[in-house]
């Protein structure tokens, strides 16, 4: 069977940039796509050289190498995601960063919106899900451990039931290693200490050596994951960081998988003018270099894609703010936020380039506005008007608005909200970020900045 792909359509930005300066750009574009592909092998080769440091490629063919089977880990992944589901009402998912935005990304994309809400039957039989471990806010973990000890007060009952997804790659990130210590104190109290859920329903996904991995070891926790080394945070989200708890959600990682697979082919391949990367590529680049317009606005068009601009945040910022350069990330959600932040992308300052991601059918039946006896809100002229005709009319009418003073927009078509698509969507952006930082000579992997919070708040915690 086959897919429809991902689109990128960047023509009402294009009148911005003259045909002469998109053609010079394509050789130092195709040289640096060049350089993406290359570094799978130097990865590979054990030998990387100093100025390439550090060089985590190993997302680019990642997708691929797993669905040949690499390790057996999709049956793995599978098998313990399956037995996990059917035996817990809920996970709590624990890990911060790379270690839980692409997954928080594919839930909301995914997952019903009320997935929570909903009795179990009609979820599917799905796992509820809790993020924690992504902050040191004392009031969010106490509501969480709240929620736990209101809704779980007997262990043999199912809907009961929860259990630990914890992923964190070097394993000594504080607010997960800390979120672990209390929640699985809170397992011990629900199942008793020693009770065989406290180390079957806790399930460790982590780099090959580090705290974690330690302390696994030492527990004995009977199923863990690994993160491949040459896999960064932030790219990890088809590693079993994102994998693992998807397909606990239920989400059909194969096909993400192959999603991801055919969008890198895609590129691999392409030329540009019709390669859906190189061209977004070009055009942020373009807009940036000869027109200052270094806030890349990523409009999502309904609320399923929150969480994957979110997610885009924080690739692009760790990726490519660097050097005191790179564009500043910002997502914002339609037509919600044209109630907020409109009024400065129509009138603000010209330092914005909008990219409009765009799902072209919905996932559930269509809703079409009712006639009412009440015309007081003049509504019956459209009344029988479906709520996508209406949304359609506000993604036409804002580019027009925006395109009438001469503000850049592109558009990304998702053909739907499945998995497929969510994986062509962030292999798409990994990969852009990627050949971005090697256009410009940024390393785009390694976040050498955050360390210096983590030493400072070290000193003062530690005194070391
Ligand atoms: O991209 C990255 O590497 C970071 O954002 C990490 O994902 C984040 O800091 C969490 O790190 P860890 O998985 O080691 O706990």
């Amino acid at each position: 069977m086959s897919y429809p792909p991902i689109s990128y359509d960047p023509s009402a930005a294009r009148v911005l940039i003259d045909d002469s300066t998109w053609n010079e750009l394509g050789p130092s574009l195709l040289k640096a796509r060049d350089e993406v592909f290359a570094d799978i092998e130097l990865m590979h080769s054990g030998s990387i050289p100093d100025e390439k440091k550090p060089l985590d490629a190993g997302f680019i063919d990642l997708p691929q190498r797993l669905l040949a089977g690499e390790a057996n880990l999709l049956d793995q992944i599978e098998e313990s995601a399956a037995n996990f589901a059917e035996q817990v009402d809920r996970m709590v998912l624990l890990g911060i960063g790379g270690s839980y935005m692409g997954l928080r990304a594919l839930f909301e994309a995914l997952c019903d919106r009320y997935h929570n809400e909903l009795p179990r039957h009609a979820r599917n039989e799905i796992p509820r899900l809790s993020f924690e471990g992504d902050n040191l806010d004392n009031d969010a973990q106490r509501s969480l451990l709240k929620l736990l000890m209101n809704e779980s007060t007997n262990s043999s009952e199912l809907s009961d039931r929860w259990g630990i997804v914890v992923i964190s790659k070097s394993g000594g990130t504080l607010e997960t290693a800390s979120a672990f210590r209390t929640y699985r104190n809170a397992l011990e109290r629900f199942y008793g200490a020693g009770a065989p859920e406290t180390t079957e329903l806790v399930i460790p996904i982590t780099g090959e050596t580090g705290k974690l991995r330690d302390l696994s070891n030492a527990i004995g926790y009977p199923v863990t994951f690994p993160i491949p080394d040459g896999v960064g945070g932030r790219f990890s989200v088809f590693t079993a960081v994102g994998l693992y708890p998807a397909a606990v959600l239920g989400i059909d990682i194969r096909l993400m998988l192959q999603g991801a697979a055919d969008v890198t082919e895609a590129f691999r391949t392409g030329e540009l003018g019709t390669n859906p990367i190189l061209d977004y590529v070009a055009t942020c680049h373009l807009l940036e270099r000869d027109h200052g317009m270094d806030l890349r606005v990523l409009s999502t068009w309904g609320k399923g894609l929150e969480a994957a601009g979110l997610w885009y945040d924080q690739l692009l910022a760790e990726s490519l703010g660097k050097h005191e350069r790179g564009a500043t990330p910002l997502t914002v959600v339609n037509t919600r936020d044209l109630h907020s932040r409109g009024q400065q992308h129509q009138e603000g300052k010209r330092d914005r380039v909008i990219t409009n991601l765009i799902v072209d059918t919905t996932t559930s039946a269509t809703l079409q506005l009712p006639k009412s006896e009440h015309d007081q809100d003049q509504l019956n002229r459209i009344a029988g008007k479906l709520i996508p005709e209406m949304m359609s009319a506000a993604i036409q009418g804002t580019n027009e608005a925006y395109a009438s003073d001469r503000r850049p927009t592109a558009d990304i078509h998702l053909p739907k909200l499945d998995a497929y698509s969510m994986g062509q969507l962030l292999q798409m952006f990994m990969l852009g970020t990627v050949l971005e930082g090697r256009l410009v000579g940024t390393n785009p992997y390694g976040q050498p900045g955050v360390e210096g919070y983590k030493n400072a708040m070290g000193r003062i915690l530690y005194g070391s």
